[in-house]
């Protein structure tokens, strides 16, 4: 396809996406916490679980939640549903879009595994639908009993996964791919279960029958599920702007640290509005998981020569000619890259200033982290990331 063309549907699907979650997340953690809010006092009609009062916007709010369901069914009922559809549909209309259109750049990393784009976008296919498979029979396994055990055992296989996606796909690719496969988790539990068990509930009323509570037990252990990924799946979707995160070596480790983390994190939030106090102790955890994380990605690249910075300091000379030989076939004021319409994000290191001036950002993308080329798809040798480092520590001067 067009390279222009993608990249104006992607913007568009990119806005639409980005919009769609807000409306997702927001409406979801705004019911997680009023659940949690509701407090019973006497004189509550019969089957109502608790009460709440907000105030928003000018107006004050009284809600009330009643259990499985009302005696009769309302007139007017909202529903949501739509929000966390048109973020999954939107989501994957990009992933095709950037990943699985832009599979020579961004999915696949030859010297990760060398794959033909069919065969990239089929395992990112099959295990989107693979893994949500074996999500759902986990949760209607009689594992799926215990809260404890079902999410030892679903970390466990996020990080399993996490693991095989960095020895298949290019990392960044990888981090995207998992927070893809989450992201089909959570809106999957929207669509084959809360909604549905909700509308048999629905169904029972009309039908003068008392619906089955197990309904909304199932339904509410899938949206507890929900709020504890949202956060880490959030960071990774937007993961592709940190090299350092996707493009180093324990980047499958930095992914199990934040799966932990997100969930300790809304537990503050939770017990917060449960009104059960605010373990402080949670940011302590999320602290010192995110140093961890900074020192794992020290580790620097795959491929990483250690100890690269001690070299000797090369001339400017043969820094350029690494940079020009590597990176400014794309990174030009005529990129010649089949499918880079210009310079990407405006970055452009074809002349001595540019490559001058961007060694910072040499130092994050192409030393520090192997996130460029992307996919090493200019076959960049780790003894010149070895040089550009050694340029680097000697202070990235034009000598
Ligand atoms: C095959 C084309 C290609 C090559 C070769 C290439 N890049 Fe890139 N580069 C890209 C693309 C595409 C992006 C935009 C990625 C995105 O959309 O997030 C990019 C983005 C960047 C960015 C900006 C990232 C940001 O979001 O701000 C930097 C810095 C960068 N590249 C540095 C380099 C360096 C250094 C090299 C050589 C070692 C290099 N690139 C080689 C295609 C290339």
């Amino acid at each position: 396809m067009d390279a222009v063309l993608v990249e104006w549907l992607s913007m568009i699907v990119r806005w639409l996406h980005v919009i769609a979650g807000i409306a997702w997340i927001g409406s979801s953690f705004y019911f997680i916490a009023l659940d949690l809010s509701l407090r019973q006092r006497s004189g509550l009609p019969a089957g109502v679980q608790g009460e709440a009062w907000q105030v928003h916007g000018g107006g004050f709010y009284h809600m009330v939640k009643y259990l499985v369901a009302p005696d009769r069914v309302p007139d007017e009922l909202t529903w949501f549903k739509w929000e966390a559809y048109t973020t999954w549909l939107s989501g994957f209309a990009l992933l095709v879009l950037v990943y699985y259109l832009g599979a020579e750049l961004f999915l696949i990393d030859r010297t990760v595994m060398d794959l033909t784009p069919q065969m990239a976008i089929a395992l990112s296919v099959g295990s989107l639908a693979g893994a949500w498979l074996l999500y759902e029979a986990l949760c209607r396994s009689p594992l799926g009993r215990s809260e404890t055990a079902l999410s030892v055992v679903g970390y466990l296989f996020l990080v399993a996964a996490t693991w095989g996606f960095t020895e298949v796909f290019s990392g960044r690719a990888a981090f995207v791919q998992i927070g893809a496969l989450i992201g089909t988790m959570m809106v999957a539990n929207v669509f084959v279960v809360i909604i549905p068990n909700q509308k048999k509930t629905i169904a029972a009323l009309f039908a003068g029958q008392s619906p089955d509570p197990a309904l909304g037990r199932q339904a509410k252990q899938r949206s507890v599920h929900n709020n504890y990924l949202t956060l880490p799946v959030v960071l990774l979707m937007i993961s592709n702007h940190y090299p350092l995160l996707f493009a180093t070596r324990y980047n499958w480790v930095i992914v199990a640290i934040l799966l932990a983390l997100g969930p300790v994190i809304r537990h503050f939030f939770n017990s917060r509005h449960a009104g059960k106090g605010s373990p402080w102790w949670t940011w302590g955890v999320a602290a010192a998981g995110l140093a961890a994380i900074g020192w794992l990605s020290a580790a620097g690249p795959r491929d990483a020569v250690v100890g690269a910075a001690d070299a000797p300091a090369p001339t400017f000379a043969a820094v350029e000619e690494i940079v020009l030989s590597r990176c400014s076939m794309c990174h030009a004021d005529e990129a010649v890259w089949l499918g880079v319409p210009a310079a990407p994000k405006g970055v452009k290191l074809d002349t001595p200033e540019r490559i001058h001036q961007h060694a910072r950002q040499i130092e994050l993308y192409a030393v520090r982290s192997g996130a460029m080329p992307p996919g090493n798809i200019t076959d960049m040798p780790v003894e010149e990331r070895a040089v550009l480092a050694a340029w680097l520590a000697a202070g990235a001067t034009r000598e």
